[in-house]
């Protein structure tokens, strides 16, 4: 059923979809919408064909799942490594199972998780391949919708010198930046905040794809520039990111729905447009193989 294919300029294609699931791109770069599949009943050849659309599309938004945390846990092993991440935060924010993380926000809230453009923990030595948030609860009114970017495409739009320039480059990625500085909170005794330097180019394990990684969320310095230029350039990439509309899909959550997003191909922003009313999902993210540059 599933014949995996590769194009000319390395991206994998997906080949048929599962019997019964209709597909519909959200634009021609980045992001499918699949309705009529039930991803608890995935046989071998059609978890080839999630892996293989999933490194095609980067963002799987898959509608009407019933998920204990169990299922969830066992779509995210798919991916990747198959191995789960545990959030450095994720006992401080009252998770249940350690490697499910809570996304809630409600009127009691001072920040929200994810609101501004980053790749979930780039900080890690071997960064999550996949994130998987299934969400239980929409906010009354509308709203909470995430943006995605596909990274490279945004590397694909820059001109060829500044990518020779960004292939040249290393940057530092803290994961005490957004946690400590914008949200205020330390992680349990025993666990810490990772901090690794990375290529800003790399090569997506999967697709071969040159992909930036660099982002406003985790990235605090390139490394071997001047204050000046550090500040200059990272604002470069951070605004050629935000502003590439291109390369950006937006996502409608509805209850029940799961998105799967490669999150070494992709940043994300999650929209908080709906205080005080409340949104609540859960998060299970699975660890990648070490990234490399080009
Ligand atoms: C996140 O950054 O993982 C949260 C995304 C969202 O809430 O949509």
């Amino acid at each position: 059923m599933n014949t995996l294919t590769e194009a000319p300029d390395g991206i994998v294609l997906a080949g048929g979809a599962p019997a019964g699931a209709k597909l519909d791109r959200l634009n021609p770069v980045i992001g499918t919408e699949i309705t009529g599949l039930d991803l608890t009943r995935l046989d071998a050849a059609g978890e080839e064909w999630l892996r293989a659309l999933l490194a095609e599309r980067m963002v799987l938004v898959v509608r009407d799942q019933r998920l204990d945390r169990e299922a969830h846990k066992a779509i995210a092993r798919l991916f990747g490594t198959g191995e789960l991440h545990v959030h450095a935060l994720s006992a401080a924010r009252g998770a249940a199972d350690p490697a499910v993380y809570p996304v809630r926000t409600n009127a009691q809230s001072k920040t929200t998780a994810g609101e501004g453009w980053h790749t979930d923990v780039s900080c890690d030595p071997a960064p999550i391949a996949a994130s998987l948030l299934y969400m239980h609860e929409m906010p009354e009114g509308g709203g909470g919708d995430t943006y995605y970017s596909s990274m490279a495409e945004c590397y694909a739009r820059l001109s060829a010198p500044v990518q020779a320039l960004a292939r040249s480059l290393r940057a530092t990625h803290d994961g005490a930046f957004p946690y400590r500085t914008i949200y205020g909170i330390e992680p349990a005794a025993g666990t810490h905040y990772n901090k690794t330097v990375h290529p800003l180019v790399i090569r997506h394990p999967v697709t071969g794809r040159p992909t930036l990684w660099i982002n406003r969320g985790f990235t605090t310095r390139i490394e071997g520039l001047g204050h000046l230029e550090n500040r200059a350039l990272m604002e470069m990439f951070f605004q050629h990111i935000e502003t590439t509309l291109t390369a950006q899909c937006r996502v409608r959550w509805e209850t029940n729905t799961l998105v799967i997003w490669d999150n070494i191909a992709t940043q994300h922003h999650a929209v908080w447009d709906y205080f005080p009313n409340s949104r609540y999902g859960e998060r299970v993210s699975v660890i990648g193989p070490e990234i490399e540059g080009l």
